[in-house]
């Protein structure tokens, strides 16, 4: 699935990132790239262990936790610390998958890449090109989004950036791993979770429909649910 969650960030709090990382040193993105995605990414990154980077990853991990539509969407059990990129005008990331497993800096552990995450960092009116394309089962999406919204979706599909024709484009990207890897399944507790939250709004209290609803949910996700 593929969900837009919009102004994951506040006005401050983009603008801590944004200091944060336009002040710090920025290498060739490659660097965290496996061999196959290396030949198609033409970027800067920050080096994931730089300081800003890590303080700008906090904010935005901060962020992620009090968002309950991330949370119903991704159903997070680990979340890798955000890294942050930069397309200049001739830059792009061509057609990749995302791979399947991720070493967490500095812990020894390794995670399961289950879903995607980027964050748009800069205003859409200061840079040209830049769209997110994913494919998935309905076609293809071109994403670009306000500064401080972000898109989440399967690591599994395949993806890329569009070259930039004009200014820049900052962004923080990271991966998930979820309680449950099957992203149909996933999908669906989404669904069912959204239209509790609409029938439950709609009536203005609960029913013993929508707590029967609930109950649903929680013991599909405890069927399914990996920790
Ligand atoms: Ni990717």
């Amino acid at each position: 699935m593929l969900i837009v969650i919009p102004d994951v960030l506040t006005a401050d709090e983009l603008d801590e990132v944004r200091r944060l990382i336009q002040a710090a040193d920025r290498v060739d993105g490659r660097v965290t790239a496996g061999e196959l995605a290396a030949q198609a990414k033409h970027n800067l990154q920050l080096p994931q262990d730089a300081p800003a980077a890590r303080e700008a990853g906090e904010i935005i991990l901060k962020a992620l936790g009090r968002n309950a539509l991330f949370h119903s969407a991704a159903l997070p059990f680990r979340v890798l610390p955000p890294m942050f990129n930069r397309y200049d005008v001739g830059m792009k990331f061509d057609a990749h998958v995302d791979g399947a497993v991720r070493a967490v800096p500095g812990s020894g552990i390794r995670m399961r890449a289950d879903v995607s995450s980027t964050l748009f960092l800069s205003d859409t009116q200061d840079y040209d090109g830049g769209e997110l394309v994913i494919e998935h089962n309905y076609g293809t999406s071109a994403i670009k989004l306000p500064a401080g919204s972000l898109v989440v979706y399967p690591a599994g599909s395949l993806h890329r950036v569009n070259e930039i024709t004009r200014g820049s484009r900052w962004g923080a990207f990271f991966w998930t791993q979820s309680m449950l890897k099957d992203d149909g399944l996933r999908t669906l507790l989404y669904d069912l979770d959204m239209a509790i939250i609409e029938v439950r709004q709609q009536l203005g209290h609960d029913t013993h429909g929508t707590l029967a609803l609930t109950s649903v949910y929680h013991n599909l996700l405890r069927r399914g649910a990996e920790l």
